[in-house]
């Protein structure tokens, strides 16, 4: 089963991963987390891409494409996977493509504009494991700590308001013509992303299970 998950910053795609790949036991594949890890390990990719993520922009795709075509060639891709934050533009999706990847089902996270700034002002992410907790909406079992890893639960740095206003635009400039590519091939579910967490995993879980 290989599946995109497909929404704004904060829509709640890497919430939803987590659910959807320990149900069915694929590989959650998040260009922003890969990221990350090369800028805390202070990687030439990382340095190249810190620009770009701190200022809301998108990182070149010839970079994200690389990183998506090394990890998908990795072993346990092969009985499926899911990606999530890539592809974030028609070039990326074309990319994927000419890789010959068939994407099975794409997962479309719709939360308007307003609630997204209200999100990303109480999340907090694990600074060692890159879990993501609401300060809200989704408790850590102890206030500032992982439950995963007993790391520390810190704030991203592109989720200030002003920050997350930027991604907003380019998401909606960049990324958001992918619903229409993908419609066209028939592959979009579509589940409202405001609401009950598990409500949505469980919208999301059955749409997919219809696919087995
Ligand atoms: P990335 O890390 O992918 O960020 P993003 O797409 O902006 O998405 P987020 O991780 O911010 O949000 P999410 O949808 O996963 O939401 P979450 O589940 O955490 O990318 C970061 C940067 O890397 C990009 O800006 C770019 O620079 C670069 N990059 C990455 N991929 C790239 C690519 N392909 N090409 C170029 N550049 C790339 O939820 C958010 C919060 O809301 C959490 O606190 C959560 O607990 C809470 N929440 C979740 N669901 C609900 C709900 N239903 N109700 C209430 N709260 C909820």
């Amino acid at each position: 089963m290989n599946l995109i998950l497909l929404g704004a910053p904060g829509a709640g795609k890497g919430t939803q991963a987590e659910v959807i790949c320990a149900h069915f036991g694929i590989p959650a594949i998040s260009t922003g987390n890969i990221i990350r890890e090369a800028l805390r390990s202070g990687t030439e990719m990382g340095l190249r891409a810190k620009q770009y993520t701190e200022a809301g922009q998108l990182v070149p795709d010839d970079v994200v494409i690389g990183i998506i075509a090394e990890r998908l060639n990795q072993d346990d891709c092969k009985k499926g996977f899911l990606l999530d934050g890539f592809p974030r533009t028609i070039p990326q999706a074309e990319a994927l493509d000419k890789m010959g990847i068939t994407i099975d089902r794409v997962v479309e996270i719709d939360v308007p504009d307003e609630e997204i700034i209200q999100r990303m002002s109480g999340r907090r992410v694990c600074e060692k494991c890159g879990a993501s907790y609401h300060i809200v909406n989704k408790k850590p079992k102890v206030e500032g700590v992982c439950d995963l890893c007993a790391g520390t639960l810190v704030q991203r740095k592109d989720d200030h308001p002003d920050t997350v206003k930027e991604r907003l635009n380019v998401y909606h400039e960049k990324t958001e013509p992918l619903k229409d590519y993908y419609l066209k091939q028939n592959k979009v579910f579509s589940v409202d992303g405001c609401g009950d967490i598990s409500e949505i995993s469980k919208q999301i879980l059955s749409a997919l299970e219809a696919l087995i």
